[in-house]
């Protein structure tokens, strides 16, 4: 049993509706896992849900309805958008699933029987909106509590506490050991900065039941429950023990009692996550894992975060950017080329519609949909859709970008990859300007170079379908459908120079992305 390549999301707390931030993690995942999969890798790619927790209660509660109940609901519609989205996860993670509590409490009682935790008192600020302890550090310079915290009130409490301290040393050492554990680099230059400047405060790992009862009961004082983030980073472990991981099973003492399946999934190849929570990935995380024996993820991706027109998104404020009404408008394709192709995996980003609709208009819709429909109608009109034979002027140019993508698709630089598949359509663009083929139709002594130029185009235009699978999987589909050549090949190595055959008649040319109004839809 060869170990998969194991991508994971960060998981959604289910209390509202999935927004810009989620889809592009989501999207970004999707990208390296169907990029990783054409590379010839066989992937495990998970997404969920976070359920549990104050918040998800409180919006239950006020809702009317019992939290298991919402969050069936919610559940339903966060999948419904991720099918809309393209995502090919393997499997999709609730927090309150049987198999995930399970797992989650039998890490809890081995952490305990090892001595991991002990029981404290702890009288301080609390913010009930953030359901987190406040410090000294978390005040304003002059001493009130901001308002994002909503209301802090005086807390006198006993919760378990998981021992930190002992582990900053080896942490620290590890992350300067293993330059490629958080990508980008100056996330990574972050944490360490934080663990090499701070002491690490044990981390609080429940809360009473009687304050808060929405949530996984502690199996060895169930007047607790688990706090959000040993309940939530535990995922990446449980659906692998569901699985049967012979790298889990032994380790936590669990054993699924309902799948037949045995994957080798552990340990996760690849973690993607935002900024906001970094230090939950590159500090918590390692640590338990560390105490329980395991083996650490191989790798943190960093996003950044999204903006809308320069200003935070915000349902309070009715500023966002939903991705249904997108999707519905411009087509699934445009809405993953346009967060990708807009930001790069790291820094900030800002959504403007017109934004959105000036790269639909230039890089799908005259860019890469123009070239596809131009080459493939000429064919039509010129040599009645048969493919004449095959010729090479355009290969090398092919055969480079192939090259420079699967570089950047095994770095997980993206927004290169779509650069250079971009040069490539400019190339092509250009190609069909200087060889003009409209004029080589007129003049029967050009039979044989209107041949080579129609070959080059429609090759190109294979070629440029394969490079792009991972990221516009219908648009690329479409073409192969446009070719007559069936299915889209499942292999990076389908880029090789030479797939369309001579005489291979192809189908009916259609624009893949139809242009819009401008003027009505920015
Ligand atoms: N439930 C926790 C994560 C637990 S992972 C074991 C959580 N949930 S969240 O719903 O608040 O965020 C989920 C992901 O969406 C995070 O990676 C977060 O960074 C990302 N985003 C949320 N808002 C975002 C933007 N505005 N822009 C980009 N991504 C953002 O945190």
């Amino acid at each position: 049993m060869d170990k998969r390549f194991y991508i994971t999301t960060a998981i959604d707390y289910v209390n509202g509706q999935p927004h810009l931030g989620h889809a592009y993690e989501k999207i970004i995942a999707d990208v390296i896992a169907r990029s990783h999969r054409l590379l010839g890798e066989e992937v495990f790619f998970l997404t969920g849900l976070d359920e549990h927790g104050q918040k998800v209660q409180q919006v239950a509660l006020s809702e009317g309805k019992e939290p298991q109940a919402y969050c069936d609901e919610l559940a339903q519609s966060w999948r419904a958008l991720w099918t809309k989205l393209g995502l090919t996860n393997d499997d999709f993670v609730r927090t309150t699933e049987q198999r995930h509590k399970q797992v989650v409490q039998a890490l809890l009682a081995k952490l305990h029987r090892e001595g991991h935790f002990y029981k404290a008192q702890y009288e301080g600020f609390y913010s009930a909106k953030e359901e987190t302890f406040l410090t000294d550090k978390d005040r304003n310079p002059d001493g009130s509590f901001d308002s994002s915290w909503g209301e802090v009130i005086r807390l006198k409490e006993e919760n378990y506490y998981f021992k930190l301290k002992e582990h900053q040393p080896w942490l620290i050492d590890y992350i300067e050991k293993n330059p490629d554990f958080v990508q980008p680099s100056y996330r990574r230059n972050e944490v360490l900065g934080f663990l090499k400047n701070n002491t690490l405060e044990d981390l609080c790992i429940t809360r009473p039941a009687s304050r808060l009862n929405w949530g996984i009961s502690i199996p060895f004082d169930t007047s607790y429950v688990t706090y959000v983030w040993f309940d939530a980073l535990v995922n990446y472990i449980s659906i692998p023990a569901a699985h049967r991981d012979p790298a889990l099973a032994d380790a936590i003492d669990f054993q699924p009692s309902t799948l037949n399946s045995q994957l080798s999934l552990w340990p996760a190849d690849l973690h993607v996550i935002g900024k906001d929570i970094l230090k939950f990935h590159s500090v918590y995380w390692p640590i338990m894992l560390k105490a329980a024996g395991l083996p650490l993820p191989k790798q943190l991706l960093v996003h950044g975060f999204w903006q809308k027109d320069n200003a935070k998104i915000s349902k309070t404020t009715g500023n966002i950017v939903d991705p249904v009404a997108i999707i519905d408008e411009w087509g699934i394709d445009a809405f993953r080329f346009y967060v990708l192709r807009e930001l790069d995996i790291g820094p900030d980003g800002n959504w403007t519609d017109a934004g959105f609709a000036a790269r639909y208009q230039a890089e799908l819709a005259n860019g890469l949909g123009n070239l596809v429909n131009r080459s493939l109608s000429m064919l039509k009109r010129y040599r009645n859709g048969v493919l004449p034979a095959a010729s090479t002027e355009l290969k090398q140019a092919a055969d480079e970008a192939a090259r420079k993508v699967e570089a950047s698709l095994r770095a997980n630089e993206l927004q290169a990859a779509l650069v250079q598949i971009w040069e490539l359509i400019t190339r092509a663009n250009q190609y069909v300007d200087q060889t003009a083929p409209f004029k080589l139709a007129k003049d029967p002594a050009q039979t044989q170079r209107l041949d080579e130029v129609l070959y080059n185009l429609c090759e190109i235009c294979r070629v440029l379908a394969v490079l792009l699978s991972a990221f516009l999987p219908n648009t690329s589909a479409r073409i192969y459908e446009q070719l007559a050549l069936g299915a889209l090949p499942q292999t990076f190595s389908a880029t090789q120079w030479g797939g369309l055959k001579a005489r291979d008649a192809i189908g009916e040319p259609a624009p893949l992305f139809p242009r819009k109004d401008l003027a009505k839809s920015s």
